[in-house]
């Protein structure tokens, strides 16, 4: 292409740039000049082209898609996006691992994120989800310290076995998590080879008022394919982006990836006497109790343009809901409707949600917030204060969730635990339903990573654990770690 068809390169301020290959200079061989601000421009925007990366989730890969109501569920949520049969809302899903940085491989043991965006009428719908329907803890008080261990070591800038069995043994609750995580479904093949889940419980309210606990699941129309450990170490060396660039091969030849969509509902007043504390996000509620209600599909059929400004710049929050859909009590929850929003003002700025990817695509945001970091004057001359008489927008009276009842006096409480409740009765159950072989694969990861443990006391803490559980289990991982270590 000729400058005639294209139209010149140019400066950042529109000026066409005479020459993009060799700089400004006193004199043939002589010092560059100050002069040449076309590059120094391009020097200074390269140094600022990065973000902080995400503190969790650094790695992922994102695409957009179509959510459609193949259920009636107005009985129990007003949400307008789940009104009708039928009905089709636009999304964008983040998969992500968890404890890598940006530039780390795909294919490890780890939990995936399934971050989904509804572009409502109502609203923008963040479900922040993950790929196990559990989560290692359960107050979000100890999560900066669970992910410090995940992370790199301060001293040997390395993730450390002794970091992640220390704490991992010092809090028996991640016992199910961790059983699931080192289980087949640890590593998946693809992003499109898993299921999705919301993992918390969410409040769902009707028109007349009525809540429901509910939880989402999202079931791989693919199938469930996963990789063994000696698979992933190798996939990780030959093809460290192995995940997104499926995921975008998939889309570009029409192979659209699709999940079914089940919610499991429980009346809001059966929450106080149900077996398992239903707010505890390291239990499931199992299928026999409340099965799963079909309600929809979710299809993946559009790549982002630009990776930056759509996958690397989208943000996701858990308090980002619609009418008819609002949180529960489940105290890891409660710190994520502030962990978030925080992080994207942080991480992306306070504007982040003006951002094409972020912003509502089926709505309209009307707020009376202005200015700061990169505001685009999008409100013109708009007042920017509530009440007024210039016929801005107004408060609805209507609250988006049904008010919860609570008890008690203020405290650092420790979660209610219900008739069933332990911390070891779900990994238990889990480690049972196995087939022999799932199991014998099960110990030898969990063997393998434990026989890295530097000290016996961690050792023993954390298979004791897996004896509570279930006593053949911890039986036949003691045995393991003791072939390994000698
Ligand atoms: C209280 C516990 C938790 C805290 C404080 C927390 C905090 C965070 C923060 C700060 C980010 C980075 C956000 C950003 O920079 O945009 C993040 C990302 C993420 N978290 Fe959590 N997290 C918690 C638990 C969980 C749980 C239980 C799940 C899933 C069930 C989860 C799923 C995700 C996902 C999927 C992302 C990536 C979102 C994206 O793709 O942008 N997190 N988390």
């Amino acid at each position: 292409m000729t400058v005639a068809e294209t139209g010149p390169l140019t400066t950042e301020a529109g000026a066409p740039v005479a020459d993009n290959q060799n700089s400004e200079q006193a004199g043939i061989g002589g010092p560059v000049l100050i002069q040449d601000q076309s590059l120094i421009e391009k020097l200074a925007h390269f140094n600022r082209e990065r973000i902080p990366e995400r503190i969790v989730h650094a790695r992922g890969a994102g695409a957009y898609g179509t959510f459609t109501v193949t259920a009636d569920v107005t009985r129990y949520t007003r949400a307008k996006f789940l009104s009708e049969v039928g009905k089709e809302t636009e999304v964008f899903l983040r998969f992500s691992t968890v404890a890598g940085n940006l530039g780390a491989a795909d294919a490890v043991r780890d939990p995936r994120g399934f971050a989904l965006k509804f572009y409502t009428e109502e609203g923008n719908y963040d479900l922040v989800g993950n790929n196990t329907p559990v989560f290692f803890i359960r107050d979000a008080i100890k999560f900066p310290d669970f992910i410090h261990t995940q992370k790199r070591d301060p001293y040997t800038g390395s993730q450390e076995a002794d970091n992640v069995w220390d704490f991992w043994s010092l809090s028996p609750e991640v016992t199910h998590q961790v059983t699931w995580l080192f289980g087949d479904r640890g590593i998946p093949a693809s992003y499109r080879h898993m299921d999705g889940f919301g993992s918390h419980t969410f409040q769902w309210n009707n028109e007349a008022g009525e809540a429901f606990w509910v939880k989402y699941h999202f079931k791989t129309d693919q199938g469930i394919k996963n990789l063994t450990q000696a698979e992933a170490d190798k996939l990780a060396g030959e093809d460290p982006d192995s995940h997104q660039r499926d995921l975008r091969e998939a889309i570009e030849r029409g192979e659209y990836p699709s999940w079914t969509v089940s919610v499991q509902i429980m009346p809001a007043a059966d929450a106080a006497t149900y077996r398992f504390n239903p707010f505890d996000l390291t239990k499931v509620w199992p299928h026999a109790d409340h099965p799963l209600i079909e309600i929809g599909k979710l299809e993946l059929n559009r790549n982002p343009e630009n990776i930056f400004a759509e996958v690397e710049q989208s943000i996701f929050s858990p308090a980002h809901f619609v009418p008819g859909i609002g949180p529960s009590p489940d105290k890891m929850l409660q710190g994520r409707l502030f962990a978030y929003g925080d992080a994207h003002r942080y991480r992306v700025g306070i504007n982040a949600d003006h951002l094409p990817v972020n912003r509502p695509h089926a709505a309209e945001a009307r707020t009376y917030s202005r200015d700061g970091l990169l505001y685009d004057g999008r409100h013109g001359r708009a007042k920017n204060y509530e009440p007024n008489s210039f016929g801005g927008p107004s408060q609805t009276g209507r609250p988006l969730w049904q008010p919860v009842a609570v008890t008690g006096v203020t405290g650092e409480h420790v979660s209610p635990v219900h008739a069933e409740d332990n911390d070891f009765v779900q990994a238990g159950n889990l480690y049972r339903l196995m087939t022999e072989a799932e199991k014998s694969r099960l110990i030898d990861n969990l063997a393998g990573s434990l026989a890295k443990v530097s000290r016996d006391d961690i050792v023993a803490r954390a298979i004791d654990n897996f004896r509570q559980a279930d006593p053949d289990y911890g039986k036949r991982l003691e045995a393991a770690v003791q072939a390994l270590r000698g």
